[in-house]
Formats: structure tokens, sequence, C-alpha cells
């Protein structure tokens, strides 16, 4: 196959590197959540178990970026944006998510970079946008 072709159709998902790069970034996340006291209170705001979140959160992000559905499919028609309207966050937490995702890519650092620096930039403003 023509390789332009092949870059300019695949989707941010498969370019970032699939399900093992968005498991990594979750992973790096919460775990910066757990073990960063800079995090503590967006920490406390999560049940005690993150297990069910670090399996949540890449299925979700992975749909978002174009790969494959099947957290929208268990989901169907739930809004990230509305599911969250019914927790407590305020500024403080809305920007412990957002620092904390942005470095959970930077750790990771998948490429290509242009893919992660945009995906760090969208996911950084839905948080803040979170934020009351
Ligand atoms: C603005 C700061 C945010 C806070 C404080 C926050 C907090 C929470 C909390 C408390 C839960 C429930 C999970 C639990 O009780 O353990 C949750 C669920 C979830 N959040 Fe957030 N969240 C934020 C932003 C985001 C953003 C920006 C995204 C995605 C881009 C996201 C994705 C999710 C997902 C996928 C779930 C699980 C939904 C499910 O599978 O049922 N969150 N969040």
């Amino acid at each position: 196959m023509c390789p332009v072709t092949t870059e300019t159709t695949q989707s941010p998902h498969d370019q970032i590197g699939g399900a093992p790069v968005f498991d990594a970034i979750a992973n790096r996340f919460y775990d910066l959540m757990e073990q960063d006291p800079a995090y503590a209170e967006l920490r406390a705001m999560h049940a005690p178990d993150l297990e069910p979140m670090r399996r949540s959160l890449p299925r979700f992000l992975a749909g978002w970026a174009g790969g494959p559905r099947d957290w929208f499919e268990a989901n169907p028609g739930k809004c990230m944006m509305s599911m969250h309207r019914d927790f407590p966050i305020d500024r403080q937490t809305a920007g412990q998510w957002a620092e904390a995702m942005t470095r959970a890519i930077a750790d990771v650092a998948p490429q290509p970079e242009t893919i992660a620096q945009a995906m760090t930039d969208v996911l950084s403003r839905m948080a803040r946008g979170m934020g009351r």
C-alpha cells in the first residue's frame, strides 16, 4: 500500500501505538494519582480500588482516539462531560487531573510526538472544562 495513504488514513489510536500505549498512559496516570501527594484531593474523590478505572479509562481513550469502540458500546449514550457533572469537581481537582495526565503522557512518551501533544492539549482542556 502507498505509505502516504496509510499514514493519512490511520486513526490517532493506531498511529500512537494502540491498546498497549493507552494501558501504559492510564496505569502511569493512576500510579501518579496514588503515589504523588500533589494529587491527594483528586485521589480522595475516587473509589479506594482504582482497578476498575485502570481498565475503563484506557478503553474510553482508545475509542475516543478512533480505535475499538467497546467502551462506547458498553456505555451507550454516556457522555463524559455530563457524567462528571455529578462529581464535585472544582478548579483544583480539574487542574490535578490535567497535570497528572500531562505527566503520564510525557512519561510514556508515545510517538509521534505531534499526536501525543494534541492528545495532551485536548484532554487537559476537557478536564479543566469540568472544573467549577
Ligand atoms: C476534571 C477532573 C476529573 C475528575 C476529578 C474525575 C473524577 C472521576 C471520578 C470520581 C470517577 C468515578 C470513578 C470512581 O469512583 O473510582 C470518574 C470516572 C471516569 N472518568 Fe473522570 N474525572 C475527571 C476528568 C476526566 C476526564 C477528562 C476523562 C476523560 C477524558 C475522564 C474519564 C473517566 C472515565 C472513563 C471514568 C469511568 C467511567 C465508567 O467507565 O463508568 N475523567 N472520574
